[in-house]
């Protein structure tokens, strides 16, 4: 299988490409990211995905190219992995440094994409849900490292998974500071209580998930009243339906916490009608 790679629009096979030891990105994790997939070979909300990767980079003062020139790379890039479906990962360092925070020494931006074929999860996933945790890793304070702020300094997510893992479990869900819910490692968290779609808003310090906000507008469109607002983790295993989103997992249903089933430990109507609901609403707008 080949991964393929683009640095600063210069295409090889990924395990060929080059980024120098002295890229900030690598010295100092300075970098923002952005993780998209395709549906019949086309990325998913690209315009979204793009906006995101330029908030971040503003939130750093990392420079961006125009959307434009990334578009025409991306293109190139797909077209020369020809994948069915792509898992694709955009990253933008500052560039290279020498290993200071004399940022205006920095040569830069650097921009790498890599393309891998997409890896679908176990239908089971989708169809039967998946255990989590409420792990013992707070997430990042927004005052010291927004999580707004899609960068690739994830040591925070690493050691929460790496908790979820040495227990069985699929994903962490993280609180926040104040102990209300945050977000997973990788995805952000809604739940259903009484046929209303919860989720906790984004000064709950979370990452604005795009398919966050895919979720809601659904929900909007099928009349099912929905609320942002602060979740306790009572609300949470008091929950009928729990689910977490990403552009990766879609809706993906949450069958236990902490070994603990939510509702009948069976994923709900809610969850199964808006997976149902963003798997014909992502290929229309994949483009
Ligand atoms: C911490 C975190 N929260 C939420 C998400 C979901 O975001 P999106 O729906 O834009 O993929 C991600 C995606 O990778 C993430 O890393």
């Amino acid at each position: 299988m080949v991964f393929y790679a683009s640095v600063n629009g210069e295409i090889t096979p990924a395990e060929e490409a080059r980024v120098s030891v002295l890229d900030n990105g690598f010295t100092f994790g300075d970098a923002v990211y952005e993780t998209l997939r395709t549906y019949a070979g086309r990325p998913f909300h690209l315009d979204r995905h793009l906006e995101r990767l330029r908030r971040s980079a503003q939130r750093l003062g990392i420079p961006m190219p125009a959307d434009g020139a990334l578009t025409r790379d991306l293109d190139a890039l797909l077209a020369r992995a020809a994948n069915p479906e792509s898992y694709i990962r955009i990253i933008v360092t500052r560039g290279r440094g020498d290993i200071s925070y004399h940022f205006d020494r920095v040569q830069g931006p650097t921009v790498v994409m890599v393309v891998k074929p997409l890896a679908p999860f176990p239908p089971a996933h989708h169809t039967d849900g998946v255990p989590v945790i409420l792990s013992s890793v707070r997430r990042n304070h927004p005052r010291a490292l927004d999580p707004a702020i899609k960068s690739c300094n994830l040591v925070n997510n690493i050691l929460a998974v790496q908790e979820a893992q040495a227990k069985g479990a699929f994903e962490p869900i993280m609180l926040n500071e104040t102990g209300e819910i945050a977000e997973t490692a990788s995805a952000n968290v809604f739940l259903v209580k009484d046929g209303a779609l919860l989720t906790p808003p984004l000064d709950a310090g979370i990452l604005p998930g795009i398919t966050r906000l895919v979720v809601l507008e659904l929900a909007r469109g099928l009349a099912l009243p929905t609320r942002e607002e602060p979740v306790a983790v009572k609300d949470l295993l008091a929950a009928d339906e729990v689910f977490i989103t990403s552009t990766l997992k879609e809706v993906l249903p949450v069958a236990t916490i902490d070994g603990r089933p939510v509702g009948d430990g069976h994923p709900g109507p809610v969850t199964r009608r808006l997976l149902e609901a963003i798997r014909d609403y992502a290929p229309r707008n994949s483009g």
